[in-house]
């Protein structure tokens, strides 16, 4: 790493150099040392003070993603910053304030230039880790469970991949918005006991025994949703326990398996299959009322500290390659993250 002066580090970013996942990664990303670019007036300069690493980031980098960048790109969907400079036209933002980028791709940065407009200050006092796993995750789960079907309390929804961080925002915005909901894992050291709600340890592979295992919870009662982040089989399964006309939203591909779905349930019982990418319900033009309350409601649930997703482990950003192996890993307890260069400047950086 070279110095541009004796104390002052250059900012670093990370670099897909390649997506063919039968490369090794040292092949296919790097760190390379970033300019720092004048501002122009609307813009302003942040430094990174921690990012997520999301399974559409691994997507990306094996190109399997629904939006495939140029090579080379600086990955990145999601983290928090903290203001460094302002362009001369910027009024409402000081530096030292915390803020979380927005629709800014390639955050995998030490620093970054970014429109003032995808900026969204965020409390300095809050939990700086939480801040970073804000945008992407518990988005998706307030979508799903807020405007795919229109769900009553009490209702019964059925997750699987109910330990992943979307799996846990569900459970929490479930628990809030008085949704019953079944959580499936695949793993019986997955179930968060210490939370109650209902568990399912089943690896969906038999439909007919993840149904009479649902029907025991809801004592016959009808489940209405099925959120499927698995795909293949699993979709199967969970299409099986829904009731007749309910609605199966399948939002991830983890398994990388064709979505399957029994004629059955599709004909006779009338259940509904639909996929689900929070970017394009967001540019949507049909949603842009309802998406203008998803961030605020979002970060005031994070404020009271009903959102709250697990960490397994923080990075440095130049252990990059480390954290994403780690991040592609099974049975973590929770996100793996990396952290920027300002991260020592932010006054609280617990999760
Ligand atoms: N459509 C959208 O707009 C959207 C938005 C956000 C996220 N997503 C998707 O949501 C899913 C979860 O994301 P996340 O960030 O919440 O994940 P995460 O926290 O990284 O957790 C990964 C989860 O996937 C499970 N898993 C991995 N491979 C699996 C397989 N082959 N079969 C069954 N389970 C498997 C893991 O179970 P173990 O703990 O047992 O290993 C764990 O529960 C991903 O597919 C992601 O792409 C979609």
């Amino acid at each position: 790493m070279r110095h541009s002066s004796p104390e002052i580090l250059l900012p670093r970013a990370v670099e897909v150099i390649s997506v063919s996942p039968d490369k090794p990664l040292s092949d296919r990303i790097r760190i390379r040392e970033n300019v720092r670019p004048p501002l122009a007036p609307k813009e302003v300069r942040i430094g990174m003070l921690a990012m997520n690493i999301l399974p559409a980031d691994l997507l990306q980098m094996n190109h399997q993603y629904g939006h495939q960048p140029s090579l080379p790109y600086v990955p990145g969907h999601e983290g928090v910053a903290v203001v460094l400079e302002i362009g001369s036209e910027v009024s409402d933002l000081q530096p030292g304030e915390r803020v979380v980028p927005f629709g800014v791709f390639g955050v995998w940065s030490d620093e970054l230039v970014v429109q003032r407009r995808s900026l969204v200050p965020v409390p300095s006092h809050a939990p700086v880790l939480q801040q970073a796993m804000l945008a992407a995750n518990p988005a998706t789960a307030w979508v799903l469970l807020q405007h795919q079907v229109t769900l009553q309390p009490g209702q019964w929804v059925i997750q699987n991949a109910a330990n992943s961080a979307v799996g846990q925002c569900t459970r929490q915005l479930a628990s809030h918005l008085g949704f019953q909901l079944i959580n499936v894992v695949r793993r019986p050291e997955a179930v968060a006991y210490e939370e109650g709600g209902h568990w399912l340890v089943d690896d969906g592979q038999d439909p007919d025994s993840l149904q009479e295992s649902v029907r025991k919870i809801t004592q016959g009662e009808p489940v209405v949703l099925g959120l499927d982040a698995i795909g293949g089989k699993a979709s199967q399964a969970l299409a099986a326990s829904l009731c007749p006309r309910g609605r199966l939203v399948l939002y991830g591909l983890l398994s990388g398996d064709p979505c399957s779905i029994s004629a059955h349930d599709l004909i006779f019982r009338n259940v509904e299959v639909q996929g689900f990418w929070l970017a394009n319900w967001f540019s949507n033009p049909n949603n842009r009322q309802q998406a203008k309350s998803v961030y605020p409601a979002l970060m005031e649930l994070a404020s009271q500290g009903v959102l709250r997703m697990k960490v397994e482990k923080v990075y440095e950003l130049g252990e990059v390659h480390e954290a994403i192996a780690h991040s592609a890993q099974s049975e973590r307890q929770g996100k793996v993250l990396l952290k920027g260069m300002h991260l020592h400047n932010a006054m609280n950086n617990d999760q």
